[in-house]
């Protein structure tokens, strides 16, 4: 699995190839999660059909996009940042540069965004980006633009996202839009709207492409995925007034699971993010059954505290947590598991804590991305409860649970010693031009002397030393995946 929150990408600037005829120059920018990144894409193909082409070069752009992140307050500080940047750049060298918000901070802000950031000509929420050859025109003749209408339909399953600025190995495949799941804390259902799945024959048919383009890996996207239902189109809340063939042919996560799996038998497959509630059994089944679904399960619990998880409304117990992670191991042996966590949760106390700790212990996950409780506007936490927890204690439980995961990590990357792990070759190694760098099914980074082995290949690894969170080795040959 890729990072959901990628601190690395953060702010990365997506590069495509150019399309012949194409004069105009945008300049597109993305932060919080892999959704994001994905929809970048999306938007970066509708512009190359408007006569855009992109550029890394802000001085130099026509169209400068920012696709924002609301998910905690720092996120949204950073784009404030960004924007007096680009309008330091606008006022000094480019003045007639156009700027537009994407994402979510669109989404949550709306008209305010015109009204606060002057700079600011085009706002356009994550489900109006097949509206943007429109606003534009309203932008070019002068006007500011704005649509953040939500959809009940918009998955953008007909658009093929460009790819080229990836390392052509691996790629986000979206499967879901929005959330329903209305966690306490999570600001995703005001600023993606309502959940709805993406036809699984259009998945199927993106990962063919992206297969006959050379690419290896593939991981499908959405915001709770064991949620997915394809029953003809339409809210996933709507599905009990489907009609009876309807909910007889209808596709659950598991089973796209499999027809992407069979689509693609040498494709590796991953998903994120699972979330506990509704992941089943026979996802695990279908990840047993078929060699090229990687082994890893992002599953984020946010808190060890059943009083915790009852107030931030995650429709599950510690115990019934313990039950799924047990199945895991249970049929799935070899399986990484990872998570997400939020300490200093409105009323959270020493002993709440304390019960994340232990649930830590009991799983030792593989690795985790951990957050300070951050209030954000319109949540039911912001509107019910008091954000009470010291920002001190927050960091400081944030410390203790940090410190405990790298012991976790660094516990789960020497079990791979000694051992043969399969590698998909991404890039050269950040560390030496002399070594390759992939990844396991696990999701394990891993860098080897590159020999007479390429990107794209996977390759059998003998594991002879590591770091705490990286395995360093010896190819052997060249997989049988190949
Ligand atoms: N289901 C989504 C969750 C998106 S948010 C997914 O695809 O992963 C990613 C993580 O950010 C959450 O799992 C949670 O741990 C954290 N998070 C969300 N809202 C937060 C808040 N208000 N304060 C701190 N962390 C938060
Ligand atoms: Fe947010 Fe919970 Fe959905 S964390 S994205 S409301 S599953």
């Amino acid at each position: 699995m890729e990072k959901i929150i990628d601190e690395k990408k953060q702010g990365e600037t997506l590069i495509l190839d150019k399309k012949e005829g194409n004069t105009r120059k945008l300049f597109i920018e993305s932060y919080g999660c892999a959704m994001n990144f994905s929809d970048s894409e999306i938007v970066a193909s509708i512009l190359s059909e408007q006569g855009y082409n992109t550029t890394n070069t802000l001085e130099e752009a026509d169209l400068v996009l920012v696709n924002t992140c609301s998910i905690r307050d720092k996120a949204e500080q950073t784009v404030r940042k960004r924007l007096e940047k680009y309008n330091a750049v606008k006022r000094d060298q480019n003045p007639n540069m156009k700027v537009g918000v994407l994402g979510c901070m669109a989404e949550r802000l709306k008209t305010k965004f015109l009204e606060e950031e002057k700079i600011v000509d085009l706002v356009v929420g994550p489900d109006a980006y097949k509206d943007l050859p429109n606003l534009l025109s309203e932008v070019d003749e002068g006007r500011e633009a704005i649509n953040v209408i939500l959809s009940k339909e918009e998955t953008y399953g007909d658009i093929a996202p460009v790819r080229l600025n990836t390392n052509g190995v691996t790629a986000f495949v979206s499967i879901t839009r929005g959330c329903d799941n209305m966690c306490t804390f999570c600001v995703v259902p005001f600023t993606r709207g309502r959940e709805r799945s993406r036809d699984p024959q259009s998945i199927v048919e993106e990962i063919d492409d992206l297969w006959a383009k050379g690419y290896k890996e593939v991981t499908l996207l959405g915001q709770n995925v064991d949620s997915y239902l394809w029953y003809g189109g339409g809210l996933k809340k709507d599905f009990i007034k489907a009609s009876d063939i309807q909910k007889a042919t209808a596709v659950n996560f598991a089973k796209l699971l499999e027809l992407c799996a069979q689509a693609q038998p040498k494709m590796r497959i991953r998903f994120s993010t699972s979330n506990p509630q509704d992941f089943t059994m026979d996802v695990i089944e279908t990840m047993a059954k078929y060699n090229n679904i990687c082994n890893h399960i992002h599953l984020p619990v946010q808190s060890g505290s059943d009083r915790i998880l009852k107030a931030m409304n995650r429709l599950h117990t510690r115990e019934e947590y313990f039950e799924i992670i047990d199945n895991i191991r249970k049929v799935l042996p070899d399986c990484a598991i990872s998570q997400d966590m939020i300490t200093g949760f409105p009323t959270e106390t020493d002993q709440d804590h304390k019960d994340t700790l232990s649930l830590m212990e009991y799983v030792k996950y593989d690795f985790g991305y951990m957050f300070a409780y951050s209030e954000r506007p319109g949540t039911l936490a912001e509107r019910k409860m008091e954000d009470d927890v010291p920002e001190s204690v927050k960091k400081e439980r944030l410390k203790e649970i940090v410190a405990l995961q790298q012991e976790h990590s660094g516990f789960r990357t020497r079990q791979h010693l000694n051992t043969v792990v399969e590698v998909l070759i991404e890039k050269t190694s950040k560390k030496s031009d002399a070594h390759w760098s992939g990844r396991t099914p696990q999701n394990v980074m891993t860098v080897f002397p590159k020999e007479n082995y390429k990107i794209g290949d996977f390759v059998n690894v003998e594991v002879t030393d590591c770091t705490s969170a990286t395995l360093i080795g010896k190819a052997i040959a060249l997989s049988d995946n190949n």
